[in-house]
């Protein structure tokens, strides 16, 4: 079966092929077409995602993907073409975004449908208006080709694609735990079984991507924070600097499986505030602050794991890319649970993406009624992730 995904939760515009054959989840899957066009540089001047921006951006370059993702797909056969203007119903599903339209019109009378089956797209969580655009988009495309579309939940992506191996996914021994990191989510999420997944733990306040890209932007240094405090973290331990101030480790000791960020973020607020920093400073800070978020995440996770007697764990989302983080959960894990299998994402899958939106896409069109899903809430949008619109 020939998956062509679409992802428009955030800031990454992103369009892929896949073939799966075989059935979820022993298939083997092959990457035929990948575009992604980040909008970073776009909202780096906003000092963060500014929704109605990243819309538009979205709407401009959701076509130009598509092309780029179908001819690397050997799928961009010139030919008759689908009479898309005749169409009022996709006059309607687009008719907020002009441009959109007309960019669609013309491909589909320039080149004949595609050899695709399924059609997945993220509806959730993610930014509400951005969403829409991708969801529309596919509804249209559907419409005119003929091809049935599956609504794929954006956290189900980040856990497939960090047990991906680039054909197939892992043999994961269950009960597994996936412990998800982005900039709208900190969870985790006990897997029972292949697709039956169970929320036992979540931040009550601020994702950790976000408190990385507040805590960036207190310190100066460009959005988004998370690779930027990484790097410069990197540089503290190197030249062993003496730490910078004494960061709480919030609900570390709670007896639940919840976090808490927006604390951390204000005790570097109150750390900094009114002082000028010198670069050292700076790298110390991030390297406190590092430290301080990876400590809590080890010690809730292991929680989390001698509970519920879990066999495989699974780190994913946009933070899991970091490599303290990565480093941290390797030894940490390795040296304490040598039994526990641990998964971490290609770095380059870490990031949002349409490769595991295809993955997920596969899932549900494999098994279409999971209703311990609603855990990951789907179609929800998680709200306003724009620094830019917010006070620290
Ligand atoms: O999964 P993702 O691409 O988008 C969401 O679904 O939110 O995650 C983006 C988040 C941002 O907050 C970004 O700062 C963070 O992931 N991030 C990192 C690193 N790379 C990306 N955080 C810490 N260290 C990194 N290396
Ligand atoms: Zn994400």
């Amino acid at each position: 079966m020939k998956i062509l995904s679409i992802e428009t939760s955030c800031d990454e515009t992103a369009v892929s092929i896949i073939e799966a054959t075989g059935d979820f989840p022993t298939a083997e899957y092959k990457i035929l077409g990948n575009a992604l066009f980040s909008q970073i540089d776009i909202h780096r001047e906003y000092g963060g995602v500014f929704p109605a921006v990243a819309k538009r951006e979205h709407a401009k370059t959701l076509v130009p993907m598509m092309e780029k993702a179908l001819h690397e797909a050997g799928e961009l056969k010139g030919g008759e073409g689908e009479a898309l203007a005749a169409s009022e119903t996709i006059k309607t599903l687009l008719d907020r975004e002009l441009e959109l339209f007309e960019q669609l019109s013309q491909f589909v009378s320039e080149y004949a449908r595609p050899d695709i089956d399924l059609i997945a797209v993220t509806a959730g969580p993610g930014l509400e208006p951005t969403l829409w655009v991708g969801v529309n988009f596919a509804k249209a495309l559907a419409l005119v080709w003929n091809i049935p579309v599956v609504a794929v939940n954006h956290m189900e992506g980040h856990v497939l694609s960090s047990v991906f191996d680039g054909s197939n996914l892992a043999a994961l021994q269950f009960p597994a735990l996936a412990l998800l990191i982005s900039g709208g989510h900190t969870e985790l999420i006990k897997m029972s079984g292949w697709s039956r997944y169970e929320k036992i733990g979540a931040t009550r306040d601020d994702a950790v991507g976000e408190a990385f890209d507040k805590v960036a932007r207190l310190l100066g240094l460009p959005y988004p924070g998370g690779p930027e405090i990484s790097h410069l973290a990197k540089l503290a331990r190197a030249a062993n600097l003496p730490a910078f101030t004494k960061l709480p480790r919030p609900m570390l000791d709670s007896k639940d499986l919840d976090f808490s960020f927006s604390g951390l973020k204000t005790a570097v607020r109150y750390a900094v505030a009114d002082k000028g920093l010198s670069e050292d400073d700076i790298k110390a800070m991030a390297r406190d602050f590092e430290d301080a978020v990876t400590e809590v995440l080890l010690k809730k996770t292991e929680r989390a794991i001698s509970e519920h007697g879990i066999q495989s764990l699974i780190l994913g989302g946009g933070v899991s890319a970091n490599s303290h983080i990565r480093d941290s959960f390797t030894e940490f894990f390795g040296r304490e649970y040598p039994e526990l299998a641990l998964y971490l994402p290609d770095p380059k899958l870490s990031t949002d993406n349409s490769i595991m939106i295809a993955l997920a896409g596969h899932a549900r069109s494999s098994t279409p009624t999971a209703p311990t899903l609603e855990a990951l809430s789907l179609i929800r949008a998680s709200g306003n992730r724009s620094l830019a619109e917010e006070t620290l």
